[in-house]
């Protein structure tokens, strides 16, 4: 299962899932010896979806490998959905190349067209290298190289138009989750059409009540038409929120093809300080979470994202932010049905000033973030579009990255604030780009003591008048210590559980307590594997800030957090 709801009656979707052929290509000379044409005999099957990495034999490989199965179709015209991979992919269909995409966390989505109906060879290339100057990731980062595609793939079939985009937007009426509601909803839909004429018919849905039908004329030769549905009114509507998640299906339907949306209708804004969620100040009680597992890697089953949920919802949560890259679409949905609160962002953390300067580094950012709005927009749960991690925001080079990636982001959404984590929050000069600061800051673990962060803030809190930011919202997006589990002891040294407990007590204590501060992220929910660049200063090779081990088993902090964050 890929969503949490049905998307399509009409459309026919195959899940081409399972074992594939597979074999890794160290020397790169796959492309130069055409295996899209010729697969290798040795190749060996593999478990899609997967990461290699959890292959006996291929831990640690990074780098090109290729996978390789056939399939089935009645239709001349075919979209393959890859959900989730890592890095770069090449998708060849009998022998030629179909498409390209950097950038997998958000999926990739390849139309074929001209089709013979019956079998066909697909073979798929990816690519994890990691450099350090333009690849997002780069090498060094603080979570393991897995590769693969490690979310599921589909066939979708295709009669004579479908439905290739959609975008919906709504005005309410008033803002109130005490009352039912009336939405006026706008939807602007793209029709790809396959045959030279005709027409088609257009009908929206919300809930199985039919609001419009709208006649679709094609031009007299294969080509694409935008129709717009606008200001059509729905009463009786009840709000989204974080205690009362409503949910609606929004379906549109051709002749031949449909696809249906689940939304919730809310509003998040940030005034004088604060951050509201239908008109009403929220404080985000938060964790940062990993998708990680060292039996899964990436490839996380949806059983073990309910327990994830389960677990963060227990400890008093209301919020996660997803560090640091787009998470499985069906995590989401499960975070729309349970009402918490989203930070979503692409995977580009910790970029010195000469990574921030390649043009590449920017091109492949921008494209991400557009993926990851178009994939991931009609979510309610998601309220913070993160830009980027700990870059060197004290450069110019930051400066023009930021800039550029906020008018992207902005010009695809106008309903949500957007904010970066910083590590450099008082030499930062980016802050006056964003709705919301984030801070990272390890006083008393990394550096310094932990009573630091009482005169950092007061610091940081000069610096915002000073340089006139007064008014944004202040998030401690990332603090935390680190502590190996089962090391209990009579002291409170550094990696045992006792230290990271009285750790998070103390900040947890500052911060909740601290008027400006209208949210906190706990670094971090789990213990992850970390990257072979970091191995010497991870434990395990391991980042042990979990408050929970990495097969989910609490450590003493967990408690704690729990007493803090439920108010107990
Ligand atoms: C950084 C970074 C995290 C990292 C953490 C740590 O703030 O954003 O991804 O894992 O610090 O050092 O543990």
């Amino acid at each position: 299962m890929n969503r949490l709801f049905e998307r399509h009656k009409k459309r026919k979707v195959t899940r081409l899932d399972g074992f594939w052929q597979f074999k890794i290509d160290p020397n790169q000379v796959g492309e130069r010896e055409k295996w899209y044409q010729n697969f290798p005999e040795d190749s060996q099957p593999i478990l899609v979806p997967g990461c290699w990495n959890n292959e006996l034999g291929l831990y640690h490989y990074e780098g090109a490998a290729w996978y390789q199965r056939e399939f089935q179709t009645t239709k001349s015209q075919v979209n393959l959905v890859f959900y989730g991979f890592y890095g770069l992919i090449k998708v060849y269909v009998d022998g030629k190349e179909a498409g390209s995409q950097y950038g997998g966390f958000s999926g990739y989505e390849c139309l074929i067209t001209g089709l013979t109906p019956g079998k066909h060879n697909l073979v798929v290339l990816t690519d994890n290298t990691h450099n350090n100057s333009n690849t997002i990731p780069l090498a060094r980062v603080d979570w393991f190289h897995y590769g693969g595609l490690f979310r599921s793939v589909e066939l979708m079939e295709f009669d004579d138009a479908w439905i290739k985009d959609y975008r919906i937007d709504y005005q309410l009426e008033q803002i109130d989750e005490s009352t039912a509601n009336t939405v006026y909803l706008d939807i602007s839909v793209t029709i790809q059409n396959f045959t030279t004429s005709g027409t088609n018919e257009l009908k929206l849905y919300l809930d199985d009540q039919l609001l419009a039908v709208k006649p679709v004329n094609f031009p007299d030769s294969a080509a694409e038409i935008s129709i717009e549905i606008t200001d059509t009114a729905v009463s009786g509507i009840k709000l989204w929120s974080p205690d009362q998640p409503n949910l609606y299906l929004v379906r549109l339907e051709l002749d031949n093809d449909d696809i249906t949306e689940r939304i919730g209708f809310r509003t998040i804004t940030v005034r004088d300080g604060k951050l509201l969620l239908n008109n009403k100040e929220i404080t985000l009680k938060g964790i940062n979470r990993h998708e990680d597992h060292p039996d899964w890697g990436f490839a996380m089953p949806l059983n073990l994202m309910k327990k994830d949920l389960d677990i963060i919802k227990n400890l008093g949560c209301n919020a996660i932010r997803g560090s640091h890259y787009p998470n499985a679409p069906i995590f989401l949905d499960l975070l729309d049905q349970e009402g918490i609160l989203f930070w979503e962002e692409i995977p580009m953390w910790g970029f010195p000033e000469h990574a921030l300067q390649d043009p590449l580094t920017l091109e492949r950012g921008l494209s991400m973030h557009e993926l990851m709005i178009k994939r991931d927009y009609h979510h309610p749960s998601i309220i913070i579009w993160g830009l980027h991690n700990e870059v060197d925001t004290r450069t110019q080079a930051a400066y023009k990255v930021t800039k550029a990636f906020a008018e992207k982001i902005r010009s695809l959404d106008t309903t949500r604030p957007i904010t970066y984590a910083t590590m450099h929050p008082l030499e930062d000069i980016c802050l006056s780009l964003v709705d919301l600061i984030s801070i990272n800051k390890y006083f008393g673990w990394y550096h310094d003591r932990i009573e630091q962060w009482q005169n950092f803030l007061h610091q940081f809190k000069v610096k915002m008048k000073t340089e006139g930011l007064t008014g944004k919202p202040i998030i401690i997006s990332e603090f935390g210590a680190g502590a190996l589990y089962g090391e209990n002891t009579f002291e409170q040294q550094k990696w045992s559980e006792n230290f990271q407990d009285a750790y998070l007590d103390y900040t947890l204590n500052l911060f909740l307590n601290d008027p400006d501060i209208i949210g906190t992220y706990i670094w971090q929910y789990c213990d992850i594997r970390s990257a072979k660049e970091l191995e010497m200063n991870r434990p395990r090779s391991f980042n042990n800030k979990g408050i929970v081990n990495e097969y989910r088993k609490p450590k003493q902090a967990y408690w704690t957090v729990q007493k803090l964050y439920t108010g107990a």
